[in-house]
């Protein structure tokens, strides 16, 4: 498959994106021309942001397992489709094909199909990194299903707020997952998680690491004997289920400003167009190359780039179970000297912790098949870059550093590689389709360079996210009502001189901790839920390795323990009711929190104090009680 939309120059990318802001309904068609409908569109786009509505491919019809899987089969058959390596680099690595993910996903698609689960239906999936998942995720794609993945390391807790916000009543999951040296007991959260949701009918389990699990009869299932009454009845193709592009292919659940994570809703014909040709045009993907996404598929960037971009675009996959640092900090180079990786695809915070290791890890490592580096996550500072150019690269392979969301589906902002300049630090250009610009508080653009503001989008792009599940009001108020006929993006963004674009970070209450987005209040409201904590307040600070870390003021009025101990309930709390990724790097018990007259606490001033910016604090003069701020200065861990 050669791809007649990759871009191949400077100029082209220019006139890609000239034409796609002139005329998007042209340019998408061409584009989506290259894939395989079962019927075309009647419109290519229709959209307001009022209400929002934003439909793609009105009136087509299509399968994206057919796209990602089926049409590859007459000339790549044989190639493979997902490369798998183990936590355990003594364990074998596994290799499957596109005719035997062909087999795979066709199988598992009647696995579900004969336990209940129909189009529509709403299918959790929490498992490890293990080509499973790829298939769970894909067959449920292809009958229809609409597929939850929630990573391994969110808390039983979590899970059940997720299954019942998407109403989910089926499962699939491991025994365990391996992550470095930690075996983590899957099947036994979902179990906890199971306890508050009763109206779960089936659960499909994974033997992986061989744990032991409790199954419980008439709701558990073990994948191998269901996937052998498939093989028994002759193994049958599973048609692909014919889906409208608008109909929604997954939720995933992200974090907000609010206390409640939101479940963002992609559909399925526009998601499939822009996640193939953000692929395809970034990261300059050549065929036969090997990709490698570092992510996990819980989180977007594993679905848009492990799963469906590189797939639809006929690509070889590379998913690695473990961390970088297991069982030392030479697994990624160790992964992409054995494999002869083309394309590394990760995050500032890795490239951050392995630069810590110095260049020991690196000797003896051929990196020498490496042609493209790409970040993704959160902003990476100059020095990361230069390391990761340097002693990655080797100075000769173009850094892609893509910004971009749950929300957005797919790279927004980011350099082709090779094509496009390059800028430390920068994402630099829109990808064709995407108008990004700048808002000051009060909603007017600014259209000057050399200037920061509030990163918007003026119009839809295919992969836009449609709604928040169950609650479309909410998609409303999140992203379209702070700025008039504007998607607003949260975050903020420095433009240059030649019109490239910085990403600064959040300007809402959401934090990026190893490039993991997690709300502030999310996490106030699982320290609150201790016994003893009467309020808390939660900033983040900046974190050498992890981007940002998060700092706790907390006032606690218990008795029990000390306070070391103290904080370790706390953070226990946390790990229970979000998941261990939200568990915060400090705590400081206070006797106040800064308040206004009006009762608001003044983030902007505990910011500060975890910034160790003590003495640029600012006015307090408004505060109800300043003697507090002179206390928790005092008190700073
Ligand atoms: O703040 C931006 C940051 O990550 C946020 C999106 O998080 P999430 O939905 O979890 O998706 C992450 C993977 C796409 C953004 O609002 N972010 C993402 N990529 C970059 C980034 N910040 C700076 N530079 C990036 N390349």
């Amino acid at each position: 498959m050669s791809y007649p939309y990759q871009i191949t120059s400077y100029e082209g990318y220019q006139e890609a994106w000239k034409k796609s802001v002139e005329d998007p309904e042209g340019f998408w068609g061409e584009v989506a021309s290259h894939f395989q409908w079962k019927k075309p569109w009647d419109r290519v786009l229709d959209w307001n942001f009022k209400e929002p509505s934003v439909q793609w491919f009105k009136g087509a019809q299509l399968n994206i397992t057919e796209n990602c899987i089926d049409r590859h089969l007459a000339d790549k058959a044989n190639q493979p489709a997902i490369i798998w390596e183990p936590n355990d680099p003594n364990d074998h690595h596994r290799m499957l094909t596109y005719a035997q993910l062909h087999t795979k996903v066709n199988q598992f698609a009647n696995v579900l199909k004969n336990n209940g689960v129909k189009k529509g239906d709403r299918v959790c999936i929490y498992m490890g990194m293990i080509p499973e998942l790829a298939i769970a995720v894909l067959g449920c794609a292809r009958i229809g299903a609409i597929h939850s993945v929630i990573f391994g390391g969110f808390s039983a807790q979590s899970i059940a707020d997720r299954l019942q916000d998407a109403n989910a009543e089926f499962i699939i999951t491991c025994d365990g997952a391996f992550r470095g040296a930690k075996d983590i007991p899957l099947k036994n959260v979902i179990d906890d998680a199971l306890i508050s949701c009763k109206f779960v009918k089936r659960v499909i389990v994974y033997t992986h690491t061989r744990s032991a699990v409790s199954m419980i009869k008439g709701r558990d299932v073990w994948w191998e004997d269901e996937v052998r009454k498939v093989e028994t009845a002759g193994n049958p193709d599973c048609p692909a289920e014919t889906m409208d592009a608008e109909d929604p292919l997954f939720i995933l659940y992200t974090s907000g400003s609010t206390g409640k994570p939101k479940g963002v809703v992609h559909t399925c014909g526009g998601y499939m167009v822009y996640t193939n040709y953000t692929f395809v045009n970034v990261f300059q993907y050549k065929p036969q190359e090997i990709h490698f996404c570092t992510a996990d598929i819980g989180w977007i960037t594993g679905h848009s780039y492990i799963v469906y971009g590189p797939l639809s675009a006929g690509a070889t996959s590379l998913m690695f179970e473990g961390i970088p640092t297991f069982p030392d900090a030479g697994r990624f180079w160790d992964i992409i000297d054995k494999f002869k990786v083309n394309i590394l695809y990760t995050a500032p915070t890795a490239i951050r912790s392995l630069m810590a290791f110095g260049l020991g890890p690196l000797q003896n490592k051929d990196l020498s098949s490496l042609r493209v580096l790409g970040t993704v996550g959160e902003p990476i500072n100059e020095e990361a870059w230069l390391w990761y150019d340097e002693h990655i690269g080797k100075r000769k392979c173009p850094i892609v550093d893509t910004w971009w969301q749950t929300e957005t589906g797919g790279v927004l902002i980011s350099n082709l590689a090779g094509i496009t300049p390059s800028k430390p630090s920068y994402a630099t250009l829109p990808m064709p389709g995407v108008q990004p610009l700048l808002v000051d508080e009060k909603g007017v653009e600014i259209t000057d360079n050399n200037v920061t503001g509030n990163l918007c989008i003026k119009s839809p792009w295919p992969a836009t996210l449609r709604t928040t599940y169950g609650d479309h009001e909410r998609c409303r108020t999140n992203y379209f009502a702070t700025y008039e006929n504007l998607y607003f993006t949260g975050d903020g963004a420095y433009r240059d001189e030649n019109g490239f674009y910085r990403i600064t970070g959040r300007v809402d209450d959401v934090l990026n901790v190893s490039g993991h987005r997690i709300g502030t209040a999310e996490v106030e409201n699982a320290i609150n839920m201790h016994a003893g904590v009467v309020e808390s307040a939660v900033v983040g600070y900046p974190h050498d390795v992890k981007g940002q870390g998060i700092y706790a003021f907390v006032i606690y009025s218990g008795t029990h323990g000390d306070e070391d101990m103290t904080r370790r309930d706390i953070t226990a709390t946390v790990s229970r009711i979000i998941g261990p990724i939200a568990k915060p790097d400090k705590i400081q018990l206070v006797s106040g929190l800064p308040k206004t007259r009006s009762g608001k606490i003044m983030r902007r001033i505990l910011r500060k104090i975890a910034e160790n910016e003590l003495d640029n604090i600012g006015d307090t003069s408004t505060l109800l009680d300043p003697a507090v701020v002179e206390e928790i200065k005092r008190g700073k861990v």
